[in-house]
């Protein structure tokens, strides 16, 4: 539909924002249902984060993703954030209710949706590995709590982040710890799920976090990282015979919500999917 007078406007801020592919995905899943919305890059300095948010606000846009490092200094600017936002400590999708503008996360629940909907992968009970302890992890595991995992263990290089991030969610009543990810052998041969969390993986020569002799046949190891398409660690663990999967589910998921939240209408996935070579 060519843009006109009454076209509804949303986007994405981050620094740098010229490789994100949300605005391809976006833009042709409103095309598919013939919306008329329009998804647009912006490119904003951690210096005009505030500014951005009041610009959104003054030019009645209906709201806006959020990525890379503005996720946290966003929160600042929003009238309200949501239950999962606030337990992940981050926002990745702004949207308007009420006239209020309000900060939520898709990141956990499109995770989740991708390992349901694309892999027909139950939670509930299973035994968790998460490697990292950044805002993903946090995201990642809030989301695996929420759905009923059994025990959940976050590995990582720096233990206190491990430590911490595993305490944040102790009161949520299960199995939930931190260790550092040279002591994370035992749990990770006995996981039933191993998730990559963090960002090793992504650039060539980039080492393994983990010795890939602990890796089980019919472990599921999944990695958020979806370029390369199979990182070391999922080469590592299919020639272990484990079942892999890397981040392009939660990235379409993640979407396909945020979508739902401005649109009010089912996402076409599928559509959306196929942007990806
Ligand atoms: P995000 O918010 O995207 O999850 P982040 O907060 O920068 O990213 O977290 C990155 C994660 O990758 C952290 O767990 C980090 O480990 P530390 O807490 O020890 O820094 C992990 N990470 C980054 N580089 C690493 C490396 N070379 N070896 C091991 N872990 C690494």
């Amino acid at each position: 539909m060519p843009i006109n007078g009454q076209t509804k406007v949303v986007g994405i801020i981050g620094d740098p924002v010229k490789h994100s592919l949300s605005p391809q995905m976006h833009n042709v899943a409103f095309k598919h249902l013939n919306l008329d919305f329009v998804y647009i890059p912006f490119h904003v300095k951690p210096e005009s984060v505030g500014e951005a948010i009041k610009g959104m606000r003054a030019l009645a846009m209906v709201g806006l993703n959020v990525t890379v490092p503005h996720k946290i200094e966003v929160m600042k600017y929003l009238d309200e954030v949501s239950p999962d936002a606030k337990a992940i400590g981050a926002v990745n999708t702004i949207f308007f209710k009420d006239n209020k503008c309000i900060g939520d996360n898709t990141d956990g629940r499109g995770f989740i949706r991708a390992l349901i909907e694309d892999e027909g992968i139950i939670i509930a009970g299973k035994s968790v590995v998460i490697l990292g302890a950044g805002g993903s992890a946090r995201a990642i595991g809030h989301s695996l709590i929420k759905d009923g995992v059994g025990r959940l263990i976050f590995c990582n290089r720096t233990v206190s982040k491990a430590e911490s991030i595993a305490g944040s969610f102790q009161s949520m009543g299960i199995s939930v710890a931190g260790m550092g990810i040279i002591d994370s052998r035992d749990e990770i041969a006995q996981a039933d799920m191993i998730i990559n969390t963090t960002s090793i993986g992504m650039k060539q020569g980039d080492p393994l976090l983990i010795n890939p002799e602990w890796i089980r046949k019919r472990q599921i190891v999944y990695d958020i990282i979806y370029s390369p398409p199979e990182t070391l660690l999922l080469q590592a663990a299919k020639a272990r015979g484990a079942r892999v999967m890397n981040g392009l589910g939660m990235l379409i998921h993640q979407g396909a919500l945020a979508f739902e939240i401005w649109t009010g209408c089912p996402a076409p996935v599928e559509v959306m999917r196929n942007v990806f070579p």
